[in-house]
């Protein structure tokens, strides 16, 4: 069905009318060997691409760019390739995090100023979706985004390895002696055995899987691993099909609802999802015009199975994800918890698309009668060290540790804890907190992956694996452990973790959904009466925007200029 005529295109303002810019468009279109066959009256896709030779995870997708182009020329569309920063997860310091809403206004801008009609989103590491979507959302041309899928499953002398929790899990052995160095370096050579992002239930998984279930991805496409061949061919129809999205003006907003967000964060749960999905689902419902809030969250992982048995929650990875069927099949297990009626890209509602959807390994994707847990694998917290709110991944900690009270042990900062962390004086027991400051938005700066603090030393070589943490810092998705998360406000603007000295009891009640500081009010009033705040991280420059702009975790961490949907007027052409 064709809604839109050929004029009403918006790229048709640039090359259609008959004038004197017009003219400057076309002459340059042909200088490029582009002729009115090529362009004339048909929608101009932009290919919005972070591949880069700094971003692993998007090694193939120049190849994947040429697919989608492939597909947009097949469905009678004129692909544009225009390349955005990559956000490579590994590579960028301090954190990818610093730069989400730089690229989310890179994508918005590249849309607005260019004489494109519709967008296919290449990313997938872990910020580059958030903030594609949180750019082309604000943009609100019909959009579809690619994820860059998975990689291949890692192995170690024909263990299975795992992106992140592997690390993290063999660091720990390294330090407490039970491998050796050159098990290490075996390590380092097999965990990584294809292009494509990590293959655990981390970010990039995580809000993959969370911006298929919005509607935004293809059917079935989060879970294809960026070898498969069937991720080409998805590329491919991801190219067919926005050209149709394009003459029928089915637009972002009309897809990322309310009902639609309710339906992302029910599969971040029930996967087991990454923290981090909290702060982006917030963000990205902040450009869509829907209030989301952390209670929200809680709300729903209260009341949804936990079905995906992936690490670092379970057992498998992505690949195995997949070969059980993939988000279609969980998703179908979990239909009882969906809004059905939410439109996706593919032009079909969730319902239709997920219908029939199989199952094919009920120890990878679990039933609801036998969940891998009964309920959700995220908690907020509340107390008076984070009046705004905390989050803590309970599916992947000690159980033990769910109801804990113990000293402080106080880190001013990352530097600080790297120093003193392993000292064998350092006043720690199994039953200590640790707590780390000035890891937040501001004071990280840009809220870095820290918030797995290591387990000091002298106590892995007790045997201890998992104690409580707390920070104003994010976790990685692929980590795991008793790591309280996200307190708002942060302490490097003088949220009360700032106020945290060595030796104050902290009490962490996940069930009561409790953390608190167990210290004298007045003692407290002191020590705040005596708080100075620290020097800024930067006088100019794009940090300085950032440390101006960037809101607290429990608010998405956007920029207060870039939050909401109030329409931003189209270039004018002349
Ligand atoms: Fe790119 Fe993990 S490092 S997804």
């Amino acid at each position: 069905m064709t809604a839109k005529k050929p004029e009403e295109l918006r790229s048709h303002r640039w090359f259609g009318v008959k004038d004197l810019r017009s003219f400057g468009h076309r002459s340059r279109a042909k200088q490029m060997g582009i002729t009115a066959d090529d362009i004339g009256g048909k929608p101009v896709i932009a290919i919005v691409n972070t591949w880069s030779d700094l971003n692993p995870c998007h090694a193939h997708l120049r190849m994947r760019a040429e697919e989608v182009k492939r597909g947009v020329l097949q469905a009678g569309g004129f692909p544009v390739e225009l390349p955005a920063m990559s956000l490579g997860e590994t590579f960028m310091k301090p954190t990818t995090m610093l730069y989400r809403n730089f690229l989310a206004m890179e994508v918005e801008e590249l849309l607005r100023s260019n004489p494109v009609d519709g967008a296919v989103l290449l990313g997938g590491c872990d910020k580059t979706v958030p903030a594609m979507i949180m750019g082309a959302t604000s943009m609100n041309l019909p959009t579809i985004f690619m994820p860059a899928g998975p990689m291949l499953r890692g192995n170690w002398h024909g263990k299975v390895l795992g992106s992140g929790s592997d690390v993290w899990k063999y660091w720990a052995e390294l330090r407490a002696g039970t491998i050796n160095e050159r098990d290490w370096m075996e390590v380092e050579d097999g965990i990584a055995r294809s292009f494509g992002t990590c293959m655990t239930m981390g970010t990039a998984s995580t809000m993959a899987a969370v911006i298929e279930a919005m509607g935004m991805i293809l059917p079935g496409g989060s879970s294809i691993p960026a070898s498969d061949s069937g991720h080409s061919r998805l590329a491919a129809a991801s190219g067919r099909r926005i050209v149709d999205l394009i003459w029928q003006d089915v637009k972002p907003r009309d897809i990322l609802t309310a009902e639609a967000f309710d339906n992302g964060v029910t599969t971040a749960v029930a996967l087991g999802g990454s923290t981090n999905s909290i702060v982006h689902l917030i963000a990205m419902a902040g450009r869509a015009g829907v209030a989301l809030d952390l209670g929200r969250f809680d709300e729903i992982s209260r009341k949804t199975p936990l079905l995906a048995n992936i690490r670092p929650s379970g057992a498998f990875l992505m690949e195995d994800f997949f070969y059980a069927g993939g988000l279609p099949a969980l998703l179908a297990r979990l239909s009882g918890h969906l809004h059905l009626d939410c439109k996706t890209v593919s032009g079909r509602s969730l319902g239709q698309v997920i219908s029939g959807a199989q199952s094919y390994n009920d120890e990878v994707i679990r039933t609801l009668e036998n969940p891998f847990k009964p309920d959700g694998g995220l908690a907020i917290l509340r107390g008076n060290l984070a009046p705004d709110g905390a989050v803590i991944k309970h599916s992947a900690m000690e159980p033990r540790l769910l109801k804990h009270s113990g000293p402080a042990v106080v880190f001013a900062d990352y530097n600080d804890m790297a120093a003193r962390i392993d000292n064998p004086g350092l006043p720690v027991t199994p039953d200590s907190v640790l707590v780390l400051k000035h890891a937040g938005p501001i004071g990280g700066p840009g809220m870095p992956e820290w918030g797995q603090l290591p387990i000091p030393k002298k106590l892995l070589a007790q045997g201890v694996r998992d104690m409580v943490r707390i920070s104003d810092a994010r976790m990685s998705g692929t980590s795991y452990g008793a790591c309280v998360l996200h307190v708002a406000p942060e302490s490097f603007i003088g949220g009360p973790l700032a106020l945290v000295e060595d030796g104050d009891l902290i009490t962490l009640d996940v069930p009561g959904r409790r953390i608190d500081l167990d210290v004298d009010p007045a003692v407290l009033a002191r020590r705040r009466a005596a708080w100075t705040p620290p020097e800024p991280h930067y006088v100019r420059g794009y940090g300085l925007l950032h440390s101006r702009s960037v809101s607290q975790a429990n608010r998405g961490c956007d920029y207060d200029f870039l939050e909401g949907s109030a329409p931003v007027p189209e270039p004018e052409i002349h």
